[in-house]
């Protein structure tokens, strides 16, 4: 007899964002059981519990986040579908800031608090924070910066965009690792950068006296200090 499987508590996390997709957006959900309608070939939505099936959010970060005072900080938020659902999960509201560079796009956070700027310049002042996510954002504010500035000529190095984007990427992690509290975690999903642009980061922050803990997949990233 074939036993069944327990469900993990991701599993169990999933579901739990499955059915409260269903609930708070259910005519706003794509056919693909990643995205929502909204969106367009620039920016795609995401759903909630895609994010939480990649790793960018673990029942330990909810719980993690649950008591007053403790904060989540969300890079690259808009339009917040993600965020707007964690206070059903138990995450206050006010426990929650949503950040994008885009204004317009985040105006319908509801009673979540909104901060706008660029995540590849310097970060205003918001305090510090339990966690720092980055949900499918930071391969997009790097991408289009290394439009604005990198070379599209061809080039003998097959990589002549590396040094500028691990720049890039180290500039966004000092200005997260900067307002991260002791024990917390920042985490991006989405496509990564190659590892020996990450690679670099490390050691560029690592000149600057911040040793972190890096942990690296091809979609997910995760940035403790050690
Ligand atoms: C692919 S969309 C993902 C939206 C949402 N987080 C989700 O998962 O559905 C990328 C988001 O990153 C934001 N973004 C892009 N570049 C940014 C930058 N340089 N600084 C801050 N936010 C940025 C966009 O405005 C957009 O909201």
């Amino acid at each position: 007899m074939k036993r069944k499987k327990v469900p993990t508590a991701a599993q169990i996390l999933v579901e739990r964002f499955r059915a409260f997709e269903q609930k708070l957006y259910a005519d706003q959900l794509h056919d693909d059981r990643s995205m929502m309608k909204s969106g367009d070939r620039r920016f795609w939505h995401f759903r909630p519990s895609h994010h939480v099936a990649s790793g960018l959010l673990t029942q330990e970060d909810v719980m993690c986040l649950s008591p007053s005072g403790k904060r989540l900080l969300s890079v690259g938020a808009s339009p917040a579908f993600l965020e707007k659902l964690l206070p059903e999960i138990g995450v206050p509201a006010e426990n929650i800031v949503l950040a994008d560079k885009d204004p317009i796009r985040i105006e319908n956070a509801g009673p979540l608090k909104v901060v706008t700027f660029d995540m590849n310049d310097p970060w205003p002042e918001m305090g510090t924070f339990d966690r720092i996510i980055f949900p499918e954002s930071l391969c997009i504010a790097i991408g289009d910066r290394l439009k604005e500035r990198g070379t599209a000529a061809p080039s003998s190095d097959a990589h002549p965009n590396d040094p500028l984007e691990a720049e890039l990427l180290t500039s966004i992690m000092r200005e997260a690792l900067r307002r991260l509290r002791p024990g917390g975690i920042i985490r991006a999903n989405g496509p990564m950068s190659h590892p020996k642009v990450v690679q670099k980061m490390e050691e560029a922050l690592s000149r600057d006296g911040i040793r972190c803990d890096v942990q690296y997949k091809r979609y997910l990233m995760d940035i403790r200090i050690s």
